[in-house]
């Protein structure tokens, strides 16, 4: 069920160069279903900036009622995020869309590949496939080193390795090098980023499985505004569209024209 709920923000903290880890405590969290969801943000009090923003939820606790949301303020909506302080609350909708598909993961190993601000939700979603029975790895991709963040987190759930453009942190170049460099075994991957990078990853991986999850502009969230509209692969009328926000935010990969 989606709820609108005053979430008290419990901490927030700047982790990187314009990154936020923002935490926050409320009933909404009750609702939350599978990791990779997102909720949507409103910012400020009046109606400017009219639009909430999507954020996805990097982890979640339903006993403490928190959850963990990480963000890059770069607009005017986050940049106004950012100023919000433990004791207040920030209006929040959701859980939103559907997420990553969690199965019974016995002697399987997943790969978790995130590019920038498509990192977050893929922690709450490799801690949820360590639960049930997978072994993880991840390759993180980062502009430099300076925007990095939760490395050692990762780390600490299973192998991670990390891309950055300008070699300042690990690999030199993309999480694409990194899959050519280390070669990583694994039966299924699960990826975030953007879609350049999703790109590259699913014809890399051409003759893999795998669940992609697009990063994509929003409007309303729910599934009635169209902002978030993408073409099937398999479209021979130009009709055949999903909605992100929706029907997504994660699809099998192969299913969406990146
Ligand atoms: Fe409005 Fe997806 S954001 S339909």
């Amino acid at each position: 069920m989606i709820v609108n709920d005053q979430m008290k923000v419990v901490s927030h903290e700047k982790i990187a160069k314009n990154i936020f880890e923002l935490v926050l405590h409320g009933e909404l969290v009750n609702q939350i279903k599978a990791p990779g969801q997102f909720v949507h943000v409103k910012v400020g009090t009046g109606i400017d900036p009219l639009l909430r923003r999507p954020i996805s939820i990097a982890a979640h606790n339903q006993e403490e009622q928190s959850m963990t949301l990480i963000y890059r303020a770069e607009g005017k909506g986050t940049k106004l995020l950012s100023l919000v302080d433990i004791g207040e609350t920030v209006d929040i909708l959701g859980p939103l869309g559907n997420g990553f598909t969690v199965e019974e993961g016995e002697s399987k190993t997943a790969l978790l590949v995130g590019g920038g601000i498509g990192v977050p939700p893929l922690y709450g979603l490799s801690k949820s496939l360590i639960a049930k029975g997978w072994e993880v790895k991840h390759i993180l991709g980062f502009q430099d080193r300076s925007v990095s963040f939760y490395k050692e987190r990762f780390e600490e759930l299973g192998e991670t390795f990390i891309a950055t453009v300008d070699g300042s942190l690990g690999t030199k170049g993309f999480v694409t090098d990194v899959i050519q460099k280390e070669a990583p075994g694994f039966d299924e991957y699960f990826s975030c980023g953007p879609t350049p990078m999703l790109k590259a990853l699913q014809s890399r991986l051409e003759m893999k499985s795998g669940f992609i999850s697009l990063e994509e502009r929003m409007g309303c969230g729910i599934g009635a505004c169209f902002a978030c509209v993408c073409h099937k692969q398999d479209d021979p009328d130009g009709y055949s569209y999903v909605k992100v926000c929706s029907d997504g935010p994660v699809f099998p990969a192969g299913v969406v024209q990146l």
